[in-house]
């Protein structure tokens, strides 16, 4: 009788202290979880805060052949119709529609990038990883895996760029 007292008191003890953690833990709220959770999800960049892949700059124009460009506001159906038939033969396997693979989802990819700066990285990829600081900081991000150089002329990088501006 005595030991089922005891226990019952050691079980609500028990049980308030519990209530009490989990209290105090929901008290403190998101600032906890953030604080634990940051420094982890941004161990793989730590130059600076944001992952090279989300990382906007609309300035900047890369290195390489495309020094400047301007794209007009209407796209140009049949050199969209061409991108979308290179991109789904030169780029798939490595950029998934929507969806990080070997490469990031190029979706929105005009809204982080400068046209010249992706049209640039399409290509000379191993140029940029060299002497973009953006596209280094990338390369890192990727674990290192290179983008091959597949010999694009500047009509076919233009073609995708176009197929590109679609995918948002
Ligand atoms: C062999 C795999 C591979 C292929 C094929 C490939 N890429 Fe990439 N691409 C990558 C990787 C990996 C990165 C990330 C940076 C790095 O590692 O160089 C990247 C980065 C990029 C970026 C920069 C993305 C960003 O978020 O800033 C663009 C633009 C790009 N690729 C365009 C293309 C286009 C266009 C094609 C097709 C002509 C292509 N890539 C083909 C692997 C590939």
């Amino acid at each position: 009788m005595r030991y089922s007292i005891l226990f019952a008191s050691l079980l609500l003890t028990v049980l308030a202290v519990g209530c009490r953690e989990k209290v105090e833990t929901s008290g403190e709220g998101f600032s906890v979880n953030r604080r634990s959770a940051k420094p982890a999800a941004e161990a793989p960049a730590p130059l600076t805060g944001t992952p090279a892949s989300q990382r906007v700059d609309l300035v900047s124009k890369g290195v390489g052949p495309v020094t400047s460009m301007e794209l007009p506001d209407a796209l140009n159906a049949d050199l969209l119709a061409k991108g979308e038939r290179y991109y789904n033969r030169l780029c798939v396997a490595c950029h998934r529609i929507g969806k990080k693979s070997i490469g990031p989802a190029l979706n929105g990819i005009l809204a982080r990038r400068s046209p010249e700066w992706i049209m640039n990285m399409t290509m000379k990829p191993e140029e940029m990883v060299k002497k973009d600081p953006l596209a280094r900081d990338l390369l890192q991000e990727y674990d290192g895996s290179p983008m091959a150089n597949q010999g694009l002329s500047r009509d076919q990088a233009r073609a995708i760029l176009e197929y590109l501006r679609t995918l948002k």
